[in-house]
């Protein structure tokens, strides 16, 4: 009886823990983005190679905090232009990047450009 109890607890325990956990991640970026929960990895999938150090030559690289936030106002002004507009980003893509993806940017900024 008491094995049952002990089992049953921990069941519950799991499923509690796993919701809160998983609850957690989903919303943690649209609630408050940082430069490392969320900016960091859209730069990573959408302005590479041009922006990442090694690759950057004359262009800014913005694999880094301090660049990132520093040019904060120009990356969302470019990447809130359409394809085909002088400065569009990512550069001479067809498509801008989606809403929601914006959106975190914005939400960076706006809440004050947390680094984590
Ligand atoms: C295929 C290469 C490429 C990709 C991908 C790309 N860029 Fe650029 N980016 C450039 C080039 C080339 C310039 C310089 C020409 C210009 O200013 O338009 C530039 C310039 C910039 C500038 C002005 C500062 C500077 O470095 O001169 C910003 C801000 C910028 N890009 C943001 C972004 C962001 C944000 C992304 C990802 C969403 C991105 N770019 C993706 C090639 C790229």
């Amino acid at each position: 009886m008491k094995k049952y109890y002990i089992s049953s607890l921990l069941v519950a325990a799991t499923v509690i823990f796993s919701y809160c956990n998983s609850a957690k991640k989903a919303t943690a970026i649209e609630i408050r983005p940082t430069y490392e929960n969320g900016v960091a990895s859209l730069i990573t999938t959408h302005c590479t190679p041009c922006h990442i150090t090694e690759k950057a030559g004359k262009k800014k690289a913005f694999d880094n905090y301090v660049n990132v936030k520093m040019d904060i106002d120009e990356i969302i002004r470019r990447i809130e232009l359409s394809p085909g507009e002088k400065g569009f980003m990512p550069f001479k893509k067809q498509e801008k990047l989606s809403d929601s993806t914006v959106n975190v940017f914005k939400k960076w900024r706006d809440q004050g450009l947390a680094e984590k």
